[in-house]
């Protein structure tokens, strides 16, 4: 795929609608760069827990104390995407149950919000981004050339959720995941700042009965109608 001229590209949606596979999908293809504003979150979410030897978080107050002294870094490397904290490889540590259980509720502060909001808007400057989350078409990128909005229900995910874990070697049953999905849905949706919402001029697609070649053929189709991609 070619894009003539580079533009953004923002992906919104709850958790395990397939955002990641297909923003990363879309970055290899158009040789973009592939940001991924979850792992932030949980970034930040992993160094609260560290900071107390993983036995509790760290007090928000501190934790915002903390912020300007983490430094959080993505590498794109043969075998995927890394992302570090301070040096750290932490790619594998931020996809745990125990970060799962507490990201969201730091992803509704403020402050975090506004400290990662700065370093996506920094990255997606010079445009050729496929960032996906939740606020990016609403608040981090309002003015991104190409916008989706992915949704299915909240079943669905919790199986593909379950499925993933299973095969990174993470035992949680189906019940907890989907009660985590619910739990997180329920904060994501209803958080004063930012809450997951659908930008007015995003493309919907919903992905339930898709397969995700399905999703990214309309994907595909869409960017062509839109005239910014050529293949
Ligand atoms: O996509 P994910 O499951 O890795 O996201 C982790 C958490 O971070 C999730 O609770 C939603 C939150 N998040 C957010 O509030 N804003 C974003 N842009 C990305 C993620």
């Amino acid at each position: 795929m070619i894009s003539e001229n580079k533009i953004n590209i923002a992906i919104d949606g709850a958790a395990a609608t397939g955002k990641s596979t297909l923003a990363k999908r879309l970055a290899k293809e158009l040789y973009y760069i592939y940001v991924d504003t979850g792992a932030m979150y949980r970034a930040v979410t992993y160094f609260a827990l560290k900071k107390n030897s993983f036995s509790n978080i760290l007090q928000l107050d501190q934790l915002l104390k903390s912020l300007p002294d983490l430094k959080i870094e993505f590498k794109s490397t043969a075998k995927g995407q890394i992302i570090f904290l301070n040096g750290e490889d932490i790619s594998n540590a931020i996809r745990y149950p125990e970060i799962n259980l507490h990201v969201s509720t730091l992803a509704s502060n403020a402050e975090i919000r506004k400290f990662l909001v700065i370093q996506q808007q920094q990255i997606a400057l010079n445009k050729g981004v496929v960032m996906d989350g939740r606020d990016i078409g609403t608040v981090v990128l309002p003015h991104a050339e190409c916008k989706f909005f992915l949704k299915a229900t909240s079943e669905i995910r919790a199986q593909r959720r379950y499925e993933e874990q299973q095969k990174a070697g993470i035992d949680e049953s189906y019940h907890s995941v989907l009660q985590n999905v619910l739990h997180r849905d329920r904060l994501d949706a209803t958080r004063d700042i930012s809450p997951l919402k659908k930008a007015f001029d995003a493309f919907e697609i919903d992905v339930t009965k898709l397969t995700i070649d399905e999703v990214f053929e309309k994907m595909r189709e869409y960017l062509i109608s839109l005239g910014i991609i050529t293949f």
